[in-house]
């Protein structure tokens, strides 16, 4: 079934070694029912290539009812790229994104790539000439939608407003801790920031402290999800939200655009019954492919696809909503969204 973690439920899985780079490469295709499977290029490394499987494999079924959740005309897909040592160099970059376009291209329009951790939208432009088309996000300049990450933290910030009314009333005065500075984490805590929210926010990345501290940030080396928040962005690696951190986590409201927060299903439960209220990733990271499909394939404006991305607010109240008057998971009240949904959209 869709929820079983083990089960796979996949309609394609390719891995092959790439004969110009040498590079694993891993592509999953989990479903083509609503349309093309839709998901980001990751390129990162990997204790072990089977890490790299397990993360296509659950990353890709999430696209699955990211893109059902969002009302797009698609199914999920994702593809990584298992740079072993992290030192890809300008040229070795270039054969592995040749590698992954031939893969792509051998899937025959059942896969499109956008840009996802690692990536770019420079990668984009690459793959989009060798495939005929078969990627999002090329840079505006070339005809493309361009980087997503504005429109993933403007998904994110109207998700968590949504969520936050929910759960406090009022969004005032939060205390927000947000995991990750990187594309998108740093836009959604500079707009907390700006708004007067007092924000801490950490990354692995030490060099990221000095433009955190100016934005007027609070810089933590600790482990946020130890620390007392209202709110906790998590805007790293996914897989943050194990079964033992859940219960010690100190925020009341999880949202946040990392894919897959959740080391398992179980979590979400734990969560629940401590009372965090966790608005499933699904959701709230939606923003980017929202805005890819609808400016490069839908047609519509950046004011009719603006609208679409802040509407992921409704689908947060619509989904905390549901999950409190029925006493279920907002991840249990999602899947059966997504389900309703899934079959309006036409195949
Ligand atoms: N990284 C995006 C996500 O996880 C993937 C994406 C964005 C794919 C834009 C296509 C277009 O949702």
């Amino acid at each position: 079934s869709d929820s079983s973690p083990d089960a796979l439920d996949h309609e394609q899985l390719r891995v092959v070694r790439g004969r110009r780079s040498g590079v694993v490469i891993a592509v999953a295709v989990h479903s083509t029912q609503a349309g093309p499977a839709i998901g980001g290029c990751r390129i990162t490394s990997y204790s072990h290539w089977r890490d790299g499987l397990d993360d296509v494999v659950r990353l890709s079924r999430a696209m699955t009812e990211k893109a059902a959740l969002a009302g797009l005309p698609h199914g999920g897909g994702k593809s990584v790229i298992m740079d072993a040592d992290a030192v890809l160099d300008e040229r070795d970059r270039l054969l592995v994104l040749e590698d992954l376009a031939e893969v792509i291209t051998s899937l025959d329009g059942a896969y499109l790539t956008g840009p996802d951790i690692g990536s770019t939208p420079e990668d984009m432009e690459i793959i989009h000439g060798l495939t005929g088309g078969l990627a999002f996000c090329r840079p505006e300049s070339g005809g493309g939608s361009g980087n997503s990450s504005t429109a993933t933290a403007r998904g994110v910030l109207a998700a968590l407003d949504a969520a936050a009314d929910h759960v406090f009333g009022t969004g005032a005065d939060l205390r927000v801790g947000v995991i990750g500075y990187g594309s998108v984490g740093r836009l959604v805590a500079d707009e907390l920031a700006a708004r007067g929210c007092a924000v801490t926010t950490g990354d692995l990345d030490g060099s990221r402290r000095a433009v955190a501290e100016a934005a007027g940030l609070t810089w933590s080396t600790e482990d946020l999800l130890g620390e007392e928040f209202d709110v906790l962005v998590p805007a790293a690696v996914g897989g943050l939200l194990s079964e033992e951190r859940a219960r010690t986590c100190r925020a009341r409201l999880i949202v946040g655009p990392a894919n897959n927060q959740l080391t398992h299903d179980g979590v979400g439960s734990t969560l629940h019954e401590r009372g965090v209220t966790w608005v499933p990733d699904v959701v709230a990271s939606a923003g980017g492919i929202i805005h890819a499909v609808c400016r490069e394939e839908l047609g519509l404006t950046e004011e009719e696809t603006t609208r679409r991305i802040t509407a992921i607010g409704a689908t947060v109240t619509e989904i905390l909503t549901d999950a409190r008057e029925s006493g279920t998971t907002p991840q249990t009240a999602a899947r059966d969204l997504a389900a309703r949904r899934r079959t309006a959209v036409p195949a």
